[in-house]
C-alpha cells in the first residue's frame, strides 16, 4: 500500500502473535465479527483461568440494549486476578512481575511473580480480616508505587470493586468519588513524590472525608516516611495489619459479570461518570489486546508509563501485562526529572522493549531536542505506542525517527476509559502504518461512521464514530446511573455504541480519529468536561455565564479557554483569574487550569436561550469562518464582539 511504513524486520522477526500479517488479519477479524461468540469464547479460555469455563458468549446485544443489558460469559466462574497472579506461579514464579522505578534515578524495586503473590494474598486477608467483603466499594487513593497495584489486587481477588482515584485529585474530588461509589474504606499513603515534590495524599484523604464522611477505615502505606496526622478510630498503617496475616489466600471466585472495578470519567454533562467493568469480559479484552497489539513476548520489558489512576494504568500496566505474565514497569515520576533525557535512560538501564507513552509527552520531549535521546542506547526498543489523542505528523515522525531510529513500528492506539482496551490500532508484526492513523479495527470491533442527521456512511467518508456490536472489554453501565448509560452512550445513533469521537475513514479503510466532537476536552491526556469548569467559574460572584472551550495547543493538545460574562465590573483581571483557577483546582484537581480567560458581552444564544457552543468553540480553534449558520442567534452582533474580546493568558 503506498505513503504505509511496512514493519520492520526487528518487529516481524520470531512473532508468534495470533495475527502476523495482514491476510491474517483479514480473516481473523471477519471471522471475530460474523462469529463473535465462537471467537471470543476461544480467546478466554486459551488465555484466562476459569474455576467454571464459560459455554456462552454474547447474551443480549446493543438491538436489545433499552430492555436488558449485555453480558459476556455470563455462565462463567472466575476471578481475574487468579490469571494475574496464581497462574504464574508454575511456570514463572521467579520472573519479574513488576518493575518500579521511583521518583530519584535509579530507586528501583523488582517484585517477582512469587512475592506479588504473597503480598497480594496478605493484603487480600488484612482486608477481609476487616470485614471488607465482596461487593463492598474502597477507594484507592495512592501515587505510582508498586502497592497502588497489589491494592487493586487485593480488593479485586476478595470480590470487592475497587475506585482508584488519580493522585492529582483534589479534595473535593475525592469526596464526589467516595460519596458517587459509596464507599467506606480508603486505601492511600503518607505522601506521594514527583519531580522532587511531595504530594499530601493522606492529608487530602482526611479533608475529602471531612466532607463526604462515610469512612470507616483509612489504610495509609507509608512511603516518605514524613508525619501524617493520625485518627487512631480510623486510620491503619497498611505495614502493620499485614504483619500477621497469610502469604497464602484463596481467590473469592465470582460470576463473570461480577464487577471488578469502577473508574470513573468526564463527559460532556454534570459529573464524572463511574465506569463499571466486570471481571470476565474485562481480564479476557486486556490480556487479549495487550499481546496482540505489542506482540508481547516472554523476555519482554514492557513499560506504559501512564498512571494507574486513569484507564490505561488499569488496563496496560496491571491487569492485561500481568494476566499475560509479562514484565510491566511502573513509574513514579515525570518524563522531564531530573531532565528530558529521563525515559530514553530508564531505556538503557532497563532494557525496555516495549514503550508505551501519550502524545502530549512525546511533544514536550520533542521540544528539548534529539542530544536527550542520542546520549541513550534505544537498541532493545522493538515496539513503540502512543494513546490518548491524536498525534500530530511532525511528533509521530519525531518519535519514528528519533527515537527508534525507524527500526521500532509505532503502534497508535485508539481507545477510551468505556471500551476498557485499545479498539481500532495496528497489530505490531503485521499493520503497515501511516503516521496519524490508528488504522484498522482489532478482533471483534467494528466500527462504523455515521453523519449528523444518523445516515450511515459507507467507503471513504468521515462522520460520527461508533461501534456496531459489543466486545467483552466494554463497561456494562454508569454505576447507579444506568439510564444515563444508555442515554449517553446508545441514543445518538440507536442501538450504537456512540464514542463522542470524530473519524475520517481513508481510501485503504484506514481509521483517523480527529477529536471528541462532544464537550469533553482532552488536555494532556487528561480527560474533562467543559461543564465541569462552567459550573465551578459560574458560582463566583463576578461571573454571569461561563463558555469553556478547548483550543489547540502546541504542547498538551489542548488548551481550555473560558469565555467568560461579568456580572460586576473588575478592577483587577489578573486576580480574579488567578482565584479562579485556584478555584477550578481545588474543585477537580492539579491538572485542571484555565489557560487563556476571554470576557465578552454575552454568551452566544438562540432566541430560546441556548447556548450555541459551536460558536465559542470554532472562535477557539482559530476558524470562526466555520462557525456555520448564525441566523437562529438572538443577537447575532455578539458574534463579532467574542471574536474581538481581549484575551488574557495565565
Ligand atoms: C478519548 C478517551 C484510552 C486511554 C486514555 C484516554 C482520545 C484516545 C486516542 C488516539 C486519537 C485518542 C479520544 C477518546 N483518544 N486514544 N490514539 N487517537 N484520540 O482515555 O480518558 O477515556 O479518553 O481519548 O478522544 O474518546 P479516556
Amino acid at each position: 500500500m503506498s505513503g504505509h511504513i511496512p514493519v520492520p524486520e526487528r518487529v516481524k522477526f520470531d512473532s508468534e502473535n495470533l495475527i502476523q500479517s495482514m491476510d491474517d488479519w483479514q480473516r481473523i477479524h471477519a471471522h471475530s465479527i460474523a462469529e463473535p461468540d465462537d471467537f471470543w469464547l476461544n480467546i478466554t479460555r486459551k488465555s484466562i483461568v476459569w474455576d467454571i469455563e464459560p459455554s456462552i458468549g454474547l447474551e443480549g446485544g446493543f438491538d436489545t440494549i433499552e430492555q436488558e443489558s449485555f453480558k459476556w460469559f455470563s455462565d462463567g466462574r472466575l476471578n481475574a486476578t487468579v490469571s494475574c497472579v496464581d497462574q504464574h506461579l508454575k511456570n514463572r514464579p521467579d520472573k519479574v512481575a513488576i518493575l518500579w522505578e521511583g521518583d530519584e534515578p535509579g530507586v528501583v524495586r523488582r517484585i517477582t511473580y512469587r512475592q506479588l503473590h504473597a503480598q497480594v494474598c496478605r493484603f487480600s486477608n488484612a482486608l477481609q480480616s476487616r470485614g471488607v467483603t465482596s461487593g463492598d466499594r474502597v477507594i484507592i487513593y495512592m501515587g505510582m508505587v508498586p502497592e497502588a497495584a497489589i491494592a487493586m489486587l487485593a480488593c479485586a481477588r476478595i470480590g470487592a470493586i475497587h475506585s482508584v482515584v488519580f493522585g492529582g485529585f483534589s479534595a473535593e474530588s475525592v469526596a464526589d468519588r467516595i460519596i458517587d461509589s459509596g464507599s467506606k474504606v480508603v486505601i492511600t499513603m503518607d505522601e506521594g513524590k514527583r519531580a522532587g515534590r511531595t504530594i499530601p495524599l493522606k492529608k487530602t484523604t482526611d479533608e475529602a472525608i471531612a466532607i463526604a464522611g462515610g469512612i470507616d477505615t483509612v489504610i495509609v502505606y507509608q512511603h516518605t516516611a514524613n508525619p501524617v496526622e493520625w485518627n487512631d478510630e480510623r486510620d491503619l498503617w497498611w505495614h502493620e495489619i499485614i504483619e500477621n496475616e497469610s502469604g497464602e489466600h484463596e481467590a473469592v471466585i465470582v460470576e463473570a459479570e461480577h464487577p471488578l472495578f469502577i473508574l470513573y470519567t468526564s463527559g460532556s454533562t454534570g459529573k464524572p461518570k463511574g465506569q463499571v467493568h466486570s471481571h470476565g469480559g474485562y481480564i479476557t479484552y486486556t490480556a487479549f489486546t495487550h499481546r496482540t497489539v505489542f506482540d508481547l513476548r516472554e523476555d519482554d520489558v514492557f513499560a506504559c508509563v501512564a498512571d494507574v489512576g486513569w484507564i490505561t494504568g488499569h488496563s496496560y500496566i496491571v491487569y492485561g501485562p500481568l494476566a499475560n505474565g509479562a514484565t510491566t514497569f511502573m513509574f513514579e515520576s515525570t518524563p522531564l526529572y531530573p531532565d528530558a533525557g529521563r525515559y530514553w535512560d530508564m531505556v538503557e538501564r532497563h532494557g525496555f522493549t516495549i514503550f508505551y507513552t501519550a502524545p502530549t509527552a512525546i511533544r514536550a520531549l520533542a521540544a528539548k531536542g534529539d542530544d536527550y535521546v542520542h546520549k541513550y542506547d534505544r537498541s532493545s526498543l522493538r515496539v513503540l505506542g502512543t494513546v490518548g489523542e491524536p498525534i500530530n505528523p511532525e511528533a509521530w515522525e519525531w518519535y519514528h525517527r528519533v527515537v527508534g531510529e525507524e527500526k521500532c513500528t509505532i503502534v497508535d492506539t485508539w481507545w477510551q476509559t468505556e471500551t476498557g482496551g485499545i479498539c481500532i490500532s495496528p497489530i505490531a508484526p503485521a499493520t503497515p502504518v501511516i503516521g496519524g492513523s490508528a488504522t484498522l479495527p482489532l478482533p471483534g470491533i467494528q466500527p462504523e461512521l455515521y453523519n449528523a442527521e444518523g445516515e450511515l456512511l459507507k467507503g471513504k467518508a468521515e462522520g460520527l464514530l461508533c461501534l456496531s456490536q459489543s466486545w467483552p472489554g466494554q463497561t456494562r453501565t454508569i454505576y447507579g446511573d444506568h439510564d444515563r448509560y444508555l442515554q449517553t452512550y446508545f441514543s445518538t445513533i440507536k442501538n450504537r455504541y456512540f464514542t463522542g469521537d470524530g473519524c475520517r475513514r481513508d481510501e485503504h479503510g484506514y481509521y483517523w480519529i480527529t477529536g471528541r466532537v462532544d464537550d469533553v476536552i482532552n488536555v494532556s491526556g487528561h480527560r474533562m468536561g467543559t461543564a465541569e469548569f462552567e459550573a465551578i467559574l459560574v458560582e463566583s460572584e463576578m461571573i454571569a455565564e461561563a463558555g469553556v472551550v478547548g483550543f489547540p495547543h502546541d504542547i498538551k493538545g489542548q488548551g481550555v479557554r473560558a469565555f467568560l460574562v461579568l456580572a460586576k465590573e473588575v478592577s483587577d483581571e489578573e486576580s480574579l483569574y488567578l482565584s479562579l483557577n485556584q478555584l477550578c483546582r481545588n474543585r477537580i484537581g492539579a491538572h485542571a487550569k484555565i489557560d487563556r480567560f476571554c470576557i465578552i458581552p454575552a454568551l452566544p444564544k438562540t432566541r430560546s436561550g441556548k447556548v450555541m457552543r459551536r460558536i465559542l468553540r470554532k472562535v477557539a480553534e482559530g476558524e470562526p469562518e466555520k462557525m456555520g449558520d448564525i441566523s437562529t442567534l438572538a443577537d447575532p452582533d455578539v458574534v463579532e464582539a467574542i471574536i474581538d474580546s481581549n484575551c488574557h493568558y495565565v
